[in-house]
């Protein structure tokens, strides 16, 4: 189990770029009985791409959902301990459900874009979020983010096409434009390329390093291949527990842990 003070002595290199974007503490989740994070306590900054691995089942998704309280929607699910979005308790009561799912905008495994234009996909949230005056600048929020989510030039032309007939990278790559339209500051991502091919995945990949800075990014996979291509923090989750959590090049390399070492070699998962 990782302590605090490992996870500080880990993170004391990072002190000098000041707050973290997110921070849980102490933060365990039910679901009825059934303890499914066990006192989980993390920072997630923008500088990094953060990884979270470990074997089915061990909780990741789980814990991810805590941070923009898409667990809210699950009648069972509760939540213990602190998480802080820029220092602000995302659990407080009188918290914007709406406008945090906003600022922690996420992706799912399999890409879900709205039975709508490709326009209206992207469109939509700044609609609602009052983030375009016109036409104009709605026009230029959507070319930004479909640019930015790297789909613009091959979406160009058909705007006005569903997103459900595009490929299911492009699909993905909507979904991604999409959280990113309304100017999040994280965006947590859950398996985004298990349902995509080798070059989609990579266009994926190369994506997220792009995005890399402008917004905190947390990505669950089950390759290890990826979260060591994509990521510089890496997160080991084996049941409910924060196993380890650090560099990702020590973790794959030189990890502290033998269930770490376990994982990654392949002993079980
Ligand atoms: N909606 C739910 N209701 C009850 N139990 C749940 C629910 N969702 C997850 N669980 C349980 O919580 C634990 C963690 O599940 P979670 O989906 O977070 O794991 P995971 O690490 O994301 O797994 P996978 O890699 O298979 O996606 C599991 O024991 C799972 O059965
Ligand atoms: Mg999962």
């Amino acid at each position: 189990m990782v302590t605090s003070e490992t996870l500080s002595a880990d993170t004391t290199a990072a002190q000098d770029l000041g707050e973290p974007k997110m921070r849980a503490t102490d933060v365990s989740v039910f679901y009825g009985d059934k303890k499914a994070i066990d006192n989980v306590s993390i920072d997630i900054r923008t500088e990094h791409v953060t990884a979270f691995i470990g074997p089915s089942g061990c909780g990741k998704s789980t814990f991810l959902r805590t941070l923009n309280r898409m667990n809210d929607t699950i009648s069972s699910a509760r939540v213990e301990g602190v998480i802080e979005l820029d220092g602000e308790d995302i659990y407080q009561s009188g918290m914007d459900v709406v406008q945090l799912r906003a600022r922690v905008g996420m992706v799912f495994q399999k890409p879900n874009p709205f039975p709508k234009s490709i326009y209206e996909n992207i469109a939509y949230g700044p609609r609602i979020h009052g983030l375009a005056e016109g036409k104009s600048e709605m026009d230029a929020i959507v070319e930004r983010s479909l640019k930015r989510a790297g789909l613009w030039d091959e979406v160009k032309d058909r705007l006005d096409d569903s997103g459900t007939a595009l490929s299911g990278g492009q699909q993905q790559r909507l979904c991604i434009a999409r959280a990113i339209a309304v100017d999040p500051e994280v965006i947590l991502m859950d398996e985004p390329c298990s349902a995509l091919d080798p070059i989609a995945t990579a266009k994926i990949e190369e994506l997220i390093d792009e995005l890399r800075g402008r917004y905190a990014i947390v990505i669950v996979t089950h390759s290890m291949q990826q979260a060591a291509r994509v990521s510089q923090r890496t997160a080991f989750f084996h049941l409910g527990n924060l196993v380890e959590y650090g560099h990702t090049s020590d973790i794959f390399t030189n990890p502290r842990e033998k269930r770490t070492q376990d994982y990654i070699t392949g002993r079980y998962g």
